[in-house]
């Protein structure tokens, strides 16, 4: 199981050295969370984008965009030029499916991966048929907005139907969770199916990254 580490609990106090140090932690992806202030109530946009700067030039690891936004072509073709490895938006801004494809071709079309992200209220069975065009879904397990949340068990069942979902027709989805996630939650998350975690709060408040790191990934590869 991967580990999508969430920058947005990070404070800004010596922030390069933190990201360096979650960089050397081992980290597999940097999360970066870009809120407009109109889909959810911070905006995170201009600090967000100078941090996935400032990792362009420290970090070799792929970031991991999630845009909680609601102009989405404003942002994806903010983040295009840093190359993400992910670029995901949410569901429930434009259910529009014909919408939805057109914008996820176009962030393929310049060598990133496209994401949906579905809020907590929102059933796994209205985006199924999204998955075939998708590279990874993104399992809100808090309401989007901020860190620091508890971790809502409903998510569960969501991600067991789409591992189900996803295996039984073949797809290369990754499956991905974000909100609350600790050294319990993430045992839960595995269970279900998750590829991989996006760990906020308990990471970058923990006084030892690389030792934080290691013992969530211990938690996941033996059960
Ligand atoms: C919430 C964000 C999450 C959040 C995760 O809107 O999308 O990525 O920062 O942080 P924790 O792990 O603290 O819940
Ligand atoms: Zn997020």
């Amino acid at each position: 199981m991967q580990i999508s580490a969430s920058i947005l609990s990070l404070e800004k106090e010596n922030i390069t050295q933190k990201l360096y140090n979650l960089e050397v932690a081992n980290v597999d992806y940097f999360h970066i969370d870009v809120m407009d202030g109109k889909f959810v109530k911070n905006n995170t946009s201009a600090v967000m984008k100078e941090n996935a700067l400032t990792l362009k030039h420290i970090s070799q690891i792929p970031l991991d965009v999630h845009l909680m936004v609601e102009d989405i072509d404003y942002y994806i073709n903010e983040y295009l030029d840093l190359k993400p490895k992910y670029i995901t938006f949410h569901y429930e801004v434009n259910k529009d499916k014909e919408k939805i494809i057109e914008k996820i071709k176009y962030i393929q079309k310049y060598d990133s991966m496209a994401g949906i992200s579905i809020k907590p209220n929102t059933e796994v069975k209205e985006i199924l048929d999204i998955l075939p065009y998708i590279s990874l879904i993104l399992v809100m397990s808090v309401e989007p907005g901020e860190g620091g949340q508890e971790f809502m068990e409903s998510s569960i069942g969501k991600i067991k139907e789409l591992r189900e979902y996803i295996d039984k027709n073949n797809l290369e989805v990754q499956i991905e969770v974000d909100g609350g996630i600790n050294n319990e939650t993430i045992k839960l998350i595995k269970e279900a199916g998750a590829d991989i975690a996006v760990v906020g709060s308990y990471l970058v408040k923990s006084d030892d990254y690389k030792e934080t790191v290691k013992n969530l990934k211990q938690k996941v590869s033996c059960n």
